[in-house]
């Protein structure tokens, strides 16, 4: 499996506090079936964590060493997970945001309670700055719950969805939970990610979610969000229009 939202790199945000967790997460992802994890620190000025391009690229290749150095064989990318508030917000840190793996795919989130106005705009934005958008964890933010058509409308303006492991059990609640089931029932989930921040409270493990996704979906879906789609996003392939 690909995991493409994870705050694994140790020491910047609210994930990883100390390598040791770090490696003891990377570990526990690699034993459940996880072999490639996309690094996505917060870049959230709001709630100050600033971790801007150049000091990640730096912190990103020190992991990387001392990841092989633990003989962890967990290939890493890296990448943010950009909290979208305005568009002057946006444009003004577009130079410190770090794309997946360097490609045109953005992971964004919102304010869980930003308005579906408010992420159409962001849709907008990414797509005309060339940016692929992916939107973090739809099924946490209560303006798409409640609506029967914002998820729909947030694809069809160029954005891709990826759930977080956990959603489909209830981790993040009842509300979550239907939503997720609704938006992979219409096929709308194009990634899965654990956004994982701790090895016991929020792990990286992805296993269950994948085995659950194949029962109810079909093992070419399940194939499709934790694995296939990612893959080509790593490769800066742009899957809308043609994903399963
Ligand atoms: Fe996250």
């Amino acid at each position: 499996m690909i995991d493409i939202h994870s705050h694994i790199l140790p020491m910047v945000d609210d994930g990883c506090q100390s390598i040791d967790q770090a490696l003891q997460m990377l570990d526990q992802a690699y034993r459940d079936g996880t072999d490639e994890i996309v690094l996505t620190p917060h870049l959230a000025y709001p709630y100050h964590f600033e971790n801007p391009s150049v000091k990640k690229k730096g912190l990103f290749s020190d992991f990387q060493r001392i990841v092989k150095d633990a003989g962890i064989p967990v290939k890493l990318y890296p990448g943010c997970e950009f909290l979208f508030d305005s568009v002057e917000s946006f444009y003004e840190h577009l130079d410190e945001i770090t794309t997946c793996n360097d490609t045109r795919y953005l992971l964004m989130e919102f304010f869980f309670d930003a308005d579906g106005k408010k992420m159409i705009e962001a849709v907008r934005c990414a797509v005309e700055n060339d940016l692929i958008p992916v939107i973090a964890h739809p099924e946490r933010y209560e303006s798409i719950q409640v609506s029967d058509h914002l998820a729909r409308d947030l694809v069809s303006s160029g954005a891709l969805l990826q759930m977080n492991k956990g959603s489909v059990f209830g981790k993040y609640g009842m509300m979550a939970r239907d939503t997720v089931m609704d938006l992979l029932e219409a096929h709308l989930i194009s990634f899965a990610g654990s956004d994982g921040h701790h090895p016991i409270h929020r792990s990286a493990r992805m296993y269950r979610d994948y085995q659950f996704v194949k029962e109810l979906y079909g093992r070419d879906y399940s194939e499709a969000i934790f694995n296939d789609n990612a893959a080509k996003m790593l490769r800066n392939v742009d899957i809308r229009g043609t994903k399963e």
